[in-house]
């Protein structure tokens, strides 16, 4: 998603500029653009394709400069087109222009200022709401560009970050959040601002993380922020160490491929030799916390909802604490019914996805302040508002569906289920030891259905020429079926829904024809017989059934009916093991379609809008 880099220094900052766009290119854009301040006036390269094609411009163009900013796009208001590509302008009535910025988020309420700026004399050259905040801030600019930026700032609605610099101003970058990301990287006589501490990676490891209302004022040798209310406020240095690894394709075709090898690892990485169950594994004072809570709230988006589907199964019947599990953007726009005896628990990769990030807010100012966090990325904003966290490793997450975020955000999930119910009193210390002891074996276990690809591949073929697939499972495996249609629309662009199969029969059933692959996830467990009618009822209508059955479920390969065999059963961790051939599928589905598997159309890795 959009990405933000600024910089103010006594050396040509352009290289630092780009390579910081470079880092947040992963999460998926669809054009970038940069300006620098050179002789006293604003130069600026935009484009609609890779930022490596917009460094050959800037080269081509000899742009160059102490101060400037860059973006990478990914378009809310506007086609992704370069008139709609940020930095823009501004600089009415004053012959070149003036003002330069940057901006993530959207403005709400940008139709009523775009008209008043209007109104004002200014011309329009783009459909964004960012152009908005250009002209406002020049419209508002009287000689000192950071009080134009506080005053500009008051009269947005809606989520920002911006980057600012003016050309009367040469050594002075400006920035502003409210619900959006923005830090600042400190260095030697230069300073810089990011939307994420990754962009500065290799630049700096001193950063601060702004908070909702700053306002900072970024100089050569000093910075100074103030607070929504215009007040000085001091903000923590951190010394962070981001973790740029990864970036290597080695054996690979895709990162999504990549990242599907990589979950023994991962997910071993995650368990972090666990010895014994704590509620402490989740900060200090998990303890109290667990004990006081009596309901669970999981608040999440997309991938991460669905491992937020999951644990209600499994907190639900080891734990015996009621869950609920609210899709983050419609929580936060619902009456509920708090309780100050919740424990809200959020599920983030990023850490930073503004709907996720809404709705804890959201809960917080309902009362509610038992807060946890399960996320990828130790230093997100989802880590620093919640009271309690658990970071899974699993690493950088380049290909935009998630695939080892998923399995070690249900492997953290599972452990929080042990924790509460121990904590709960119905864990006894020979399951804690049963439990411990399949966590342990499921990186063998993960490597073991890894090692299906071979038959997966085949059955990729047959489905590249559908347009349409269902995913069926029951239980807990039912939130795994939603995950396997998730990604299979999202990367191969086939339609995908899925059912509990016990729902067929009320509706979906009069789609299955001889040309509707239906996957079927199949367990071993209580309600396999129950699964099977379901696949009759299918079958006899001529659907085709591709099935992941465990091994001793005693379902054949017969016609209509393709089975694979999943090596073993695992009994509560079997939604982790189901999840993998799932991914498989829509990856070699994906690649045999030809599509553009690790940024497919339209979507972001990072999702900091709403
Ligand atoms: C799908 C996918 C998304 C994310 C969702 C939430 O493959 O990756 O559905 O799960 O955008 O993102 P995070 O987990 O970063 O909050």
């Amino acid at each position: 998603m959009c990405g933000i880099v600024g910089a103010v220094a006594q050396r040509d900052i352009t290289p630092i500029l780009l390579e910081g766009l470079k880092r947040l290119e992963y999460r998926g854009y669809d054009s970038c653009g940069v300006a620098v301040h050179a002789d006293g006036a604003l130069k600026r390269a935009r484009s609609t394709e890779r930022v490596a094609q917009l460094q050959e411009q800037v080269a081509k163009e000899h742009i160059a400069g102490f101060t400037g900013i860059a973006h990478t796009r990914w378009a809310t208001h506007g086609a992704p087109a370069t008139h709609n590509a940020h930095p823009h302008f501004s600089g009415h009535g004053k012959g070149s222009a003036r003002i330069a910025l940057v901006h993530n988020g959207i403005i709400e309420n940008h139709d009523e200022l775009r008209a008043e700026l209007q109104a004002a004399g200014y011309a329009f050259e783009s459909q964004t709401d960012t152009e908005v905040i250009a002209h406002l801030v020049d419209h508002l600019y009287n000689g000192d560009l950071f009080e134009a930026v506080q005053q500009a700032t008051r009269r947005l609605e809606g989520a920002y970050a911006i980057a600012v610099f003016c050309r009367d101003e040469p050594h002075r970058v400006v920035g502003a959040r409210q619900g959006s990301p923005l830090v600042v990287g400190l260095g030697k006589s230069e300073n810089f601002l990011a939307s994420d501490a990754l962009a500065l990676a290799g630049t700096t490891d001193q950063i601060i993380y702004l908070e909702d209302g700053d306002v900072v004022d970024l100089q050569l040798a000093r910075i100074w922020v103030v607070d929504h209310a215009g007040r000085p406020v001091e903000r923590p240095v951190h010394t962070v160490h981001v973790h740029t690894g990864a970036a290597e394709l080695g054996p690979y075709r895709h990162y999504m491929q990549k990242e599907i090898f990589e979950q023994p690892r991962a997910v071993a990485d995650t368990l972090q030799d666990i010895e014994s169950i704590t509620p402490e594994l989740f900060g200090d004072g998990a303890y109290r916390v667990f004990k006081e809570i009596d309901n669970v709230l999981i608040l999440a988006c997309g991938t991460s909802y669905y491992a937020g589907l999951t644990a209600r199964y499994w907190i639900e019947s080891l734990a015996k604490v009621p869950v609920n599990v609210e899709i983050a953007s419609e929580y936060r726009y619902r009456d509920t019914v708090p309780s100050p005896t919740t424990l809200v628990v959020t599920i983030s990769q990023s850490g930073e996805t503004a709907d996720t990030l809404a709705a804890l807010k959201h809960a917080r100012s309902l009362g509610m302040e038992h807060t946890l966090t399960i996320c990828n990325v130790a230093t997100s904003a989802m880590v620093r508002e919640c009271k309690l966290s658990y970071i899974t490793r699993a690493g950088v997450e380049i290909g935009v569906a998630s695939t080892k975020a998923f399995t070690t955000q249900l492997t953290a999930l599972f452990l929080l289920t042990l924790a509460l119910a121990q904590t709960k009193g119905v864990l006894s210390p020979a399951r804690e030891e049963e439990m411990l002891k399949s966590l342990r074996h499921l990186p063998v276990a993960i490597a073991a259905v890894l090692a299906l690809e071979p038959q997966i591949m085949a059955w990729a073929d047959r489905f590249a020429s559908k347009e349409n697939a269902l995913f069926l499972g029951r239980g807990m495996h039912y939130p795994i079926a939603l995950e396997g249609a998730l990604k299979l629309k999202e990367i191969s662009y086939i339609h995908a829904e899925a059912y509990p199969a016990g729902e067929l029969k009320h509706g979906p059933l009069a789609l299955v024809t001889d040309a509707m692959p239906v996957v079927t996830i199949a367990p071993r467990d209580e309600l396999l017989e129950k699964l099977k009618s379901n696949m009759q009822e299918v079958h006899a209508r001529g659907g085709e059934l591709y099935v992941f059955a465990d091994a001793d479920t005693k379902i054949m390969n017969s016609d209509g009916i393709h089975v694979i065999r999943m090596p073993e059963n695992y009994g509560k961790l079997s939604p982790i093991l189901h999840t993998i051939p799932l991914q498989l599928l829509a990856y070699h589905t994906a690649c045999a379609r030809g599509t553009d598997v690790d940024k497919p159309r339209n979507l972001a890795k990072s999702v900091t809008v709403e």
